[in-house]
């Protein structure tokens, strides 16, 4: 619910257990009120710091503010004017509240529903810009949205050259200190929590690659020290965006400032009298009750406001697919992809995709991206002649592509070499051996489209996997003159999006999971066009727990792409039981990633009840709410998803916890007692507990031996 107080200039906007609060003071500033638990009465606007006006933009918590005229904090915003100064002196000049959540044109956006409303606040700088902040408020999932729309209104050209979708500061006075989480890593170590405190000065992560990449997420948290799992204050941030971002964290004498947005560096974007910039979004969360409050308030909202509204109803069964990397990388034809199938299909998966490798001349990673039809070599009837032979064996097909780049051994690049990024005068960097189509241009984008819906239409291909292997370089677009240079990193999202968009408009049954090397663009922007994303090529059942634990921050598991591997991993050389790399499977979107030619009946009929154990409890897993019970220390780890009301849950556990130990169960009902039934291969085993036990101490997990020894058990609650 959003309170406005016109005539005071304040306003609160309140979800089921949080309130966020600002207000315009006499000189029309807007500031910073509050952001924490439900509270229904306007706080007061924070006291003038000193008696010498020209220190307040420094002093005083603001909500959206602008450089160059008294506030030192490091800069963000920064709209550079004709005569060459950078600067903006914004001041309040109207507000807003409609019914609904905002849309934002081209730009992926948590979505209506549920309640929600929309603040809008105008803010005018009188040398010729207005910059209206939106406020979406979703009120049962605890999320708050902002983005901006910055309109020249002024009778020359602007040049924005920073540009935030959000800034929040937290008054010291109310958070002495705060603890920052970032989530980092790098191929096949997709984000690991690293968390430490605020010091003084800029602390940030972000991507200059144009892709969020390996290293950072666009997601980061602030809390108080003394924050857990359970307990303490944390607020989230998530920039709902795919391209180059930043998101900063700054101390000063007057408090933390959090800034979140496109990444400043090559970034200039330059507004005619009359054109309008928008942001990308920011989602908010405050939790009181801890990360694992916070993470479930996301996961609610990315589930009910922000993955397509296809594939938002959970209960519905998605397919157990195999995936043909693992099993085959490039090294296949019919015959062993048949066979492949067939395995899948005795294994009772319901979907087979053909991974890289099946265009023409595709034997390697070195060649032929950007040629998307079929190699006849390996495909003599082509994808379609293939597809009716998978979809004979009783299995939808799905395909795997890689849209945005182009092999400089591709016919595409050799009839249109300026298609590729290139800085005319350097050398093209190939990563992967291959370049990035600029997605920013039309005609690009428009050959893509024809290649991508001529492959979607030659058979029934229900799932695609759009990949993105590496990251942006040589940036420059041989469309846009040298002044516009700055555009092309956001213009490149911009494309992408557009794509998706008509890709998910005119194949609305297909099911879209993104990939990018793994998981090197796993965020919302991207989850607003696909329920899933590939969460790494690591499919290790160790390293997968670090992986999955630190993405369950802001993701929901169902929108995790997993999949049960073979032993030694192919990443580690490990080898983990069953049960183990089951449990890292079976949390996410559960499928296959290894060659079942290779196993026997018996060994492929040991997996059948791991099978039905998704379908039976696919739809809990989905929706139910994730708790981290024991965090993953490279040994092993414990976590569950629960129903909200406790009356059933899947217990997961992997490695180390596996030695006898309890595990209190916080989600447990005090009254009620569970049957708790564990899977293993070859048996499974039924006990009971009172929910008060399970509560404290706990569910006493089994003691296994073995490498990594792994433990699944669904427990309901029979009173
Ligand atoms: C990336 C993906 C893998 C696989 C390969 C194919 O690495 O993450 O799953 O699709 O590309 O080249």
């Amino acid at each position: 619910m959003i309170h406005a107080d016109f005539t005071a200039r304040r306003f609160g906007l309140h979800t089921a257990h949080t309130s966020y609060w600002l207000a315009a003071d006499d000189a029309g500033r807007l500031l910073h009120l509050y952001y924490g638990p439900l509270c229904r009465t306007a706080p007061a606007l924070p006291p003038a710091p000193h008696n010498d006006p020209g220190c307040w933009p420094d002093r005083l918590p603001q909500e959206y503010p602008a450089p160059g005229l008294g506030d030192n904090h490091a800069p963000f915003f920064a709209p550079e004017w004709p005569d060459g100064t950078v600067a903006g002196d914004l001041r309040f000049a109207g507000a807003e509240v409609t019914p609904g959540k905002y849309a934002l044109p081209g730009l992926p956006a948590f979505r209506d529903g549920d309640g929600a409303e929309t603040l809008r606040l105008t803010l005018r700088d009188e040398a010729g810009l207005t910059v209206t902040l939106l406020y979406g408020v979703l009120p049962g999932c605890g999320v708050i949205t902002r983005a901006a729309i910055v309109e020249n209104t002024g009778r020359a050209p602007v040049t924005l050259r920073g540009v935030p979708s959000a800034v929040v500061d937290f008054a010291k006075a109310d958070v002495p200190a705060l603890d920052l989480i970032t989530f980092d890593g790098d191929w096949a170590a997709e984000r690991t929590p690293c968390r430490a405190a605020v010091r003084p000065g800029v602390q940030s992560v972000g991507s200059v690659g144009g892709i969020p990449t390996h290293a950072h997420n666009p997601f980061a948290v602030l809390c108080a020290p003394d924050a857990g799992e359970e307990h303490g204050a944390c607020w989230g941030a998530a920039l709902v965006y795919s391209g180059n971002y930043r998101i900063q964290a700054e101390r000063t004498v007057a408090g933390v400032r959090l800034s979140l947005g496109i990444e400043p560096f090559r970034f200039a974007w330059t507004l005619a009298p009359g054109e309008r910039f928008t942001t990308p979004e920011a989602a908010f969360v405050y939790s009181g009750a801890g990360l694992g409050g916070m993470s479930r308030a996301f996961h609610d909202a990315i589930r009910r406001h922000l993955i397509p509204p296809r594939w938002a109803d959970l209960a519905a069964p998605r397919p157990v697919l195999l995936n043909s990397w693992e099993a085959c990388y490039f090294d296949f034809d019919e015959a062993k992809l048949l066979a492949l199938a067939a395995a899948a299909k005795d294994a009772h998966a319901d979907l087979f995709v053909l991974d890289d490798g099946w265009f023409k001349g595709r034997d390697a990673d070195t060649t032929s991206l950007g040629d998307w039809v079929a190699d006849t070599r390996k495909l003599p009837g082509g994808v379609a002649g293939l597809c009716k032979k998978i979809n004979a064996l009783g299995l939808d097909f799905g395909i795997w592509v890689e849209p945005e780049a182009v092999s400089p051994d591709s016919e595409l690049y050799r009839a249109h070499p300026d298609w590729a990024l290139h800085i005319p005068g350097r050398e093209t960097l190939a990563i992967r051996n291959q370049y990035v189509l600029d997605f920013s241009r039309d005609e690009v984008r428009e050959n893509i489209w024809q290649q991508l819906t001529a492959l979607l239409d030659s058979c029934p291909v229900r799932y695609l996997k759009w990949d993105m292997n590496r990251s942006l370089a040589n940036v420059c677009s041989a469309a846009l003159p040298a002044a516009r240079q700055g555009e092309v990193y956001h213009r490149y999202v911009l494309g992408v999006y557009d794509l998706q968009q008509k890709l998910t408009a005119r194949y609305p049954d297909l099911l879209l999971e993104n990939c990018a090397g793994g998981g090197a663009r796993f965020d919302c922007g991207m989850l607003y066009y696909a329920p899933q994303i590939w969460a790494s090529d690591n499919t290790d059942a160790l390293d997968r727990q670090m992986i999955q634990y630190g993405t369950s921050f802001c993701y929901p598991p169902c929108v995790m792409g997993e999949h049960y591997s073979t032993v030694p991993n192919h990443c580690t050389g490990r080898t983990a039981s069953v049960e183990a790399r089951m449990a890292a499977a079976l949390t996410g979107t559960f499928g296959f990633e290894l060659d079942l030619t290779r196993y026997t009946a018996a060994e492929i009929e040991a997996l059948h009840p791991f099978v039905q154990f998704y379908r039976d409890h696919g739809a809990l897993l989905r929706s139910g709410s994730y708790y981290r019970l024991a965090a993953p220390d490279g040994k092993g780890a414990v976590w569950a998803i629960a129903a909200a009301d406790g009356s059933e849950a899947v217990v997961f556990a992997a490695g180390a916890p596996l030695d006898g130990r309890r595990q209190p169960l916080p989600f447990a009902r005090p009254g009620a007692r569970y049957a708790v039934q564990a899977l293993y291969t070859g048996g499974a085993d039924e006990t009971a507990h009172a929910g008060e036990a399970l509560a404290a101490p706990g569910l006493p997990l089994p003691a296994l031996r073995g490498e990594v020894p792994g433990y699944i058990a669904w427990l309901h609650a029979q009173g």
